[in-house]
């Protein structure tokens, strides 16, 4: 066996590459087109089109993102690989927010290259998203085997740059710039998940909850977070687009929509992209949601003082035009910004049916000094203010949170206070996140950087007050009838299902596919870490 050398092996590789990728444009060439289809296009002839991988690192808006990449692969013929082992593109879509989420892509990548490299020297290599779009072309200056960097404002143009690197028109592409009308591109969804790839005739169930964009960027700047650095200036979708969106999911069966943004509550606060329209003055809460499609009202003199102001935010017109939507049984959204949680909103839990009993509030710390230094516009009092008026409207309501420890500054007293919030509020879930230093952001470089073995210790101490408190407000459950929206096999254990509770508790059960979709009551048998176990309820049953 010839031993090459790792350099000439390098080199060989690159020729074989280029050879691979002129055989590929040679094909693409003669053999289109293809045939579109319902759900994707099939391929008229018999050589499969390329698969792709997507690995989705961070939040639900990531998540969110890959799942309209994928789509819009589908749309475009490629398959969906089960696994990156198999797959001729492979992209990590990429969070920022914390040190560690990026260390975890960056090591992922380079375990990916080690791989495929060796073997499989065509496959063509991405990163996407938040890290993406912080170090643009520096993440090729230091990995120069990955192809394709594509910021958060790009990813409606994966398929056209995969195109251009797999026929070999292009050999890397770096593509982070801003693009006008971007908030508007998140649309795709992938309804039947994975099996949508293999065009095998069989129909997966479809999924029966969705997420839906809202809107993109921040302009909060905590002082922390390095979202408004890479998600850009906060931009919203119209109404009609998004309740457009909402109504075609809910034709194919969705009954669940969940409206993401990085700060739901600052939606339509700065006006709307190239596609937005003005938004109704008179709230559109006895407005049908086929006006928004249609047209919209203009705004309103507010008679006083001349002036156009509409009664209601934004954002909750928003959901006023979304809860008109017939066969949509319920409504979340994530995240609010306390600030943002006006007497409107909470108004709107009390009015809205199907507006669940559910809100994710994060507060970070409990100590007005920190939540200052960390530029959150709003006190330990106003916050707590907030989650008494939501308990009053809706008092099964379900409250979460995000808490950072060890923010810079933060002394033991900063911290004794955040503990005694988690024990005023009793949340029934807190994320709590050890303070990570992120680069260009002006946390990074304040005084009284606490040292990561404190961060660990208050991390610790912080999650045993929040579990116990679970606990108990999860036992509190057992023995209630409650109602679930089923969503499908449990992924712990396929042969159970797994329904949500209006208040967003997990809960097991003994079913069938049959209940897939199906609201049902449970009675709540046990309670475990952060999820329940149930049986289906039998009427009369007391
Ligand atoms: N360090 C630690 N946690 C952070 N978060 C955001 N930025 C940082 C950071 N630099 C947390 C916040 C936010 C959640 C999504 O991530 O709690 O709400």
């Amino acid at each position: 066996m010839i031993q090459i050398k790792p350099k000439s092996s390098r080199l060989a590789s690159r020729i074989l590459k280029k050879i691979q990728k002129f055989a590929c444009v040679l094909w693409n060439r003669t053999f289109r087109p293809f045939q579109d289809r319902a759900n994707g296009l099939i391929c008229r002839y018999s050589r499969p089109m390329p698969s792709v991988y997507i690995k989705t690192y961070g939040c639900q808006m990531n998540e969110r993102d890959s799942e309209a990449v994928a789509a819009q692969l589908v749309a475009k013929g490629y398959t969906l690989a089960p696994s990156e082992a198999v797959a001729d593109v492979i992209l990590l879509n990429t969070c920022s927010v914390r040190d560690f989420a990026e260390q975890k892509a960056l090591n992922k990548m380079v375990n990916v290259i080690a791989e495929t490299r060796r073997n499989r020297p065509d496959v063509v290599l991405g990163f996407m998203g938040c890290m993406a779009q912080s170090r643009g072309q520096e993440l090729i200056d230091r990995l120069p085997d990955v192809d394709l960097v594509l910021g958060t404002q790009k990813f409606h143009r994966t398929a056209d740059y995969l195109g251009e690197l797999l026929a070999g028109q292009r050999d890397k592409i770096v593509d982070v710039a801003a693009e006008q009308g971007s908030e508007a591109t998140i649309r795709e969804h992938l309804l039947y998940g994975n099996a949508a790839k293999y065009g095998d005739g069989h129909r997966p169930p479809l999924q029966v909850t969705a997420f839906v964009s809202i809107m993109q960027g921040c302009n909060q700047y905590c002082t922390f977070c390095i979202v408004p650095y890479t998600r850009g200036e906060e931009r919203s979708r119209s109404i009609p687009d998004i309740v457009a969106e909402c109504c075609q999911l809910v034709s194919q069966g969705v009954k669940e929509i969940t409206l993401l943004g990085q700060i739901v509550t600052s939606y339509g606060k700065r006006g709307f992209g190239k596609a937005g329209s003005p938004l109704p003055a008179d709230g559109g809460a006895s407005v049908p949601a086929s006006r928004f499609v249609s047209g919209l009202a203009p705004p309103k003199d507010d008679g006083a003082h001349g002036v156009t102001r509409p009664t209601k935010s934004p954002f909750v017109q928003l959901l006023d035009a979304i809860h008109e939507i017939e066969g949509l049984e319920r409504i979340r959204f994530t995240s609010p910004h306390p600030k943002g949680y006006g007497d409107d909103l909470i108004e709107a839990y009390a009015r809205l049916p199907k507006l669940v009993e559910y809100a994710h509030l994060p507060v970070q710390s409990g100590s007005d000094r920190v939540l200052k230094l960390m530029h959150r516009g709003y006190t330990r009092a106003r916050y707590v203010g907030i989650i008494e008026k939501l308990r009053r409207a809706r008092p099964e309501i379900g409250i979460s949170t995000d808490i950072i420890v060890g923010f810079p500054g933060e002394t033991k007293d900063d911290f004794e206070q955040t503990l005694s919030l988690a024990r005023e509020v009793e949340y029934d879930q807190a994320y709590v996140f050890k303070y990570s230093q992120r680069r260009d952001t002006p946390a990074a470089k304040m005084p009284g950087q606490v040292p990561q073995k404190v961060r660990e210790e208050r991390n610790q101490r912080l999650l045993e007050v929040i579990n116990e408190i679970a606990r108990r407000r999860y036992g509190a459950f057992v023995g209630r009838q409650t109602q679930i929206l089923v969503e499908g096999p449990s992924k712990k254990n396929p042969a159970r299902m797994t329904g949500r509770t209006r208040c967003n508790k997990i809960v097991v059960f003994d079913g069938s596919e049959r209940h897939r979709g199906q609201l049902m009551d449970v009675k709540i048998t046990r309670a475990g870490s952060f999820t329940l176990y149930g049986d289906p309820a039998i009427l009369g049953e007391d």
